[in-house]
């Protein structure tokens, strides 16, 4: 297989798009495609002020990697959970997204500590509030939390997740098995913003498999934690995961279009509505000033009462 720009020996072999590259055409390739993508969903410009939320992992930091390199105004925000499960999860994804940080002397880290700040880790929250081990659900809350505090205080415009398109795909998957018509609503790669100052969600890497954001972050050379959230096994999008991965092998290019699709009949024929559609009625939390839909205290500011 060869490089389609230069001929040399490939790198990577994209069937969906019968696309092979080598090692150094491929992350030039990455890079313009996710420029593509910002533009065509008109996600940020120049002007604007990126936050990047990196966990430490391959798919946010190729994002602040690509961003950097394109030259946005962009910093990063990692959140410590307090997660251990055995080797340290929260510590070991905390040094992997600092060292990537010192590759560029631009490149500002924010690090948020749950523990240090609220005084008690994600699972100590759910144990206590919600009497379960499985402090996803909790977790969720606190990230999207911490995320806007942040954005809003250090007065970034732009919150960009590194969300994929295996991602994507698989909560597209659960939205339509179960027909959750608000949350089909919501699914987009740019969110409006949930309230005044508040800033606008988007996720630049949509429209690449997870396989491809692990090959930019090989070639770029950029270590990340590759285990997942301990936390994570067992998730039902997880499952799902695995319900498209087969039927990718069986027939390449099923998620891409699966996920297209999906966001072409919102954009073109109107189907599902769009985000604004379902912005629910919101009022500005008594304790912290989030837009909340709670008739007084948020569920953020609740987990400490
Ligand atoms: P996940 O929900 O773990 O699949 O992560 C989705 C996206 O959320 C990642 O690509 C990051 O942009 C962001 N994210 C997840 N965990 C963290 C964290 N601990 N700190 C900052 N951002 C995070
Ligand atoms: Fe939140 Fe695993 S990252 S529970
Ligand atoms: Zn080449
Ligand atoms: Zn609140």
């Amino acid at each position: 297989m060869r490089c389609r720009r230069c001929g040399e020996p490939a790198a990577i072999n994209m069937r969906h798009y019968k696309l092979a590259l080598c090692a150094e055409h491929y992350p030039a390739w990455f890079v313009e495609k996710t420029q593509r993508t910002i533009l065509k969903y008109r996600m940020f410009t120049y002007q604007d002020r990126i936050l990047v939320a990196v966990s430490g992992g391959k798919d946010s930091l190729a994002l602040w990697d690509v961003l950097l390199q394109l030259g946005y105004q962009v910093d990063g925000l990692y959140i410590d959970l307090g997660i251990d499960g055995g080797f340290g999860y929260s510590t070991v994804s905390k040094e992997k997204a600092q060292a990537f940080a010192t590759r560029y002397p631009k490149a500002h880290l924010h690090i948020v500590s749950i523990p240090n700040l609220y005084g008690e880790s994600i699972v100590e929250v759910a144990h206590r509030k919600h009497r379960t081990q499985r402090p996803c659900a909790v977790c969720g809350l606190i990230k999207r939390h911490e995320m806007n505090r942040v954005a809003l205080e250090a007065g970034y415009t732009v919150l960009a997740t590194g969300h994929n398109l295996d991602d994507e795909a698989a909560v597209l998957f659960g939205n339509v098995l179960h027909w959750k018509v608000g949350y089909l609503q919501r699914q987009s790669p740019v969110l409006p913003a949930d309230g005044e100052g508040l800033a606008r969600k988007v996720k630049p890497l949509c429209r690449f498999y997870e396989r491809e954001t692990a090959a930019y972050t090989l070639l770029r050379d950029i270590d990340y934690i590759y285990d997942e959230c301990p936390y994570a096994k067992g998730a039902t999008s997880i499952t799902h995961k695995e319900t498209l991965t087969q039927m990718e092998h069986d027939a390449p290019g099923t998620k891409l279009q699966f996920y297209l699709h999906f966001l072409q009949a919102k954009q073109e024929q109107g189907l599902f509505g769009t985000p604004e559609d379902s912005t629910p009625d919101m009022h500005p939390c008594s304790q912290c000033g989030q837009p909340t839909t709670a008739t007084d205290i948020c569920a953020f500011c609740r987990l400490w009462t």
